[in-house]
């Protein structure tokens, strides 16, 4: 039974935790300089310990999912350690990560090892040229070499992420050109509507399109909306009986987006995030000491579900305190 729950009904069986802010790439809606040290925040990322006993705590508050994100996660000298502390130490069921595909081709076998459960990779274009000027890293090929290791060792649980832009990777072709990949690709391939964060307002501006023209293309060619599982959270997927992978729209921006949120973030600092947008949420590091402050800590996160909010505000052009998605890792 799930005991974290909110005063909206909400419970909150899934975690996602990030363990870094530093990423190697540069999206240009997120980090178009690169990451750069925070100068006004000197504390360390979150260490193996800490992480094992927030994990526990978490497992035995009823988290059964834990991802893991950055920054970019697979940049820790200490990754793999992580990932085997909470397959063993944890408790909790299923352990996935969020990566952009840094150097996957050499690591998909490792990762297959590693016991995780799902793997979400970033990858907003299937045109070189694209991703390139996108994340700023000709990586295209590499990834897709790394998927296909990933499906050789068979890892059946692959997601890939694009973020919607508008004239950049939002055109029919597009649409077809995933469509034909996630054909014989048992993938489940989802389109994020851009967000808007303290540091992209221009880019925003620019290039944020709402999902419809690609629900209309999925209406058009025979995709069928597949209703709500109960830990589905907030994506609304799409089958097709032709096809091996699936679709999906992430829809921050839609009325009932925050309705069936079920999840809770921990930033790289130990900040326990009731919502991924807003400063509502607390350190914890203090409670992360010894295994013995487990049940003050688990009190403590207990306490804390009644501030978590109906929705992010975010339609009423409210970033909160999230400047860009690296912090919290999406
Ligand atoms: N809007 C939407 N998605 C974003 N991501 C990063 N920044 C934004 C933003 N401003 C995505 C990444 C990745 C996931 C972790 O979050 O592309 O897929
Ligand atoms: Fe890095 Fe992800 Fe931000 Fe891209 S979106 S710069 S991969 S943290």
């Amino acid at each position: 039974m799930n005991i974290l729950k909110d005063r909206f009904g909400r419970t909150f069986p899934y975690i996602r935790m990030s363990i870094t802010d530093v990423c190697n790439f540069k999206c240009g809606y997120c980090l178009p300089n690169g990451y750069q040290v925070d100068k006004s925040d000197n504390r360390k990322f979150l260490h193996l310990d800490e992480i094992r006993r927030l994990s526990k705590c978490f497992s035995l508050l009823g988290v059964n999912k834990i991802r893991i994100t950055g920054g970019e996660p697979t940049v820790r000298k200490d990754f793999f350690d992580i990932i085997k502390v909470l397959k063993f130490d944890s408790g909790i069921e299923n352990i996935a990560i969020t990566t952009n595909g840094y150097h996957l081709d050499q690591k998909a076998e490792l990762l297959v090892k590693s016991g995780l459960t799902g793997i979400n990779i970033s990858m907003d274009s299937l045109n070189q040229e694209t991703f390139k000027n996108i994340t700023g890293h000709d990586r295209l090929p590499e990834i897709l070499r790394g998927i296909k290791n990933l499906q050789d060792a068979g890892f059946e649980n692959i997601k890939i992420n694009a973020v919607l832009l508008n004239g950049i990777n939002s055109s029919e072709k597009d649409f077809d050109q995933w469509s034909k990949f996630i054909e014989k690709n048992k993938v489940d391939f989802r389109y994020i509507e851009l967000m808007r964060t303290g540091d992209n307002l221009e880019y925003f501006k620019k290039y944020h399109i709402s999902s419809k023209k690609f629900k209309k293309y999925l209406n058009e060619n025979g995709w069928i909306y597949q209703t709500f599982g109960k830990d589905s959270g907030p994506s609304l997927n799409y089958i097709n009986p032709k096809f091996k992978g699936k679709f999906g729209i992430i829809a921050p921006y839609s009325k009932d987006f925050c309705k069936s949120c079920n999840r809770l973030r921990i930033t790289s600092r130990g900040d326990l995030r009731l919502c991924l947008f807003g400063n509502t949420g607390i350190n914890l590091r203090h409670l992360l000491k010894e295994d013995s402050q487990i049940d003050e800590l688990k009190n403590l996160i207990l306490k804390q579900m009644q501030f978590k909010k109906e929705s992010h505000y975010l339609e009423l052009g409210d970033t909160g305190s999230t400047k860009n998605l690296s912090k919290t890792g999406g």
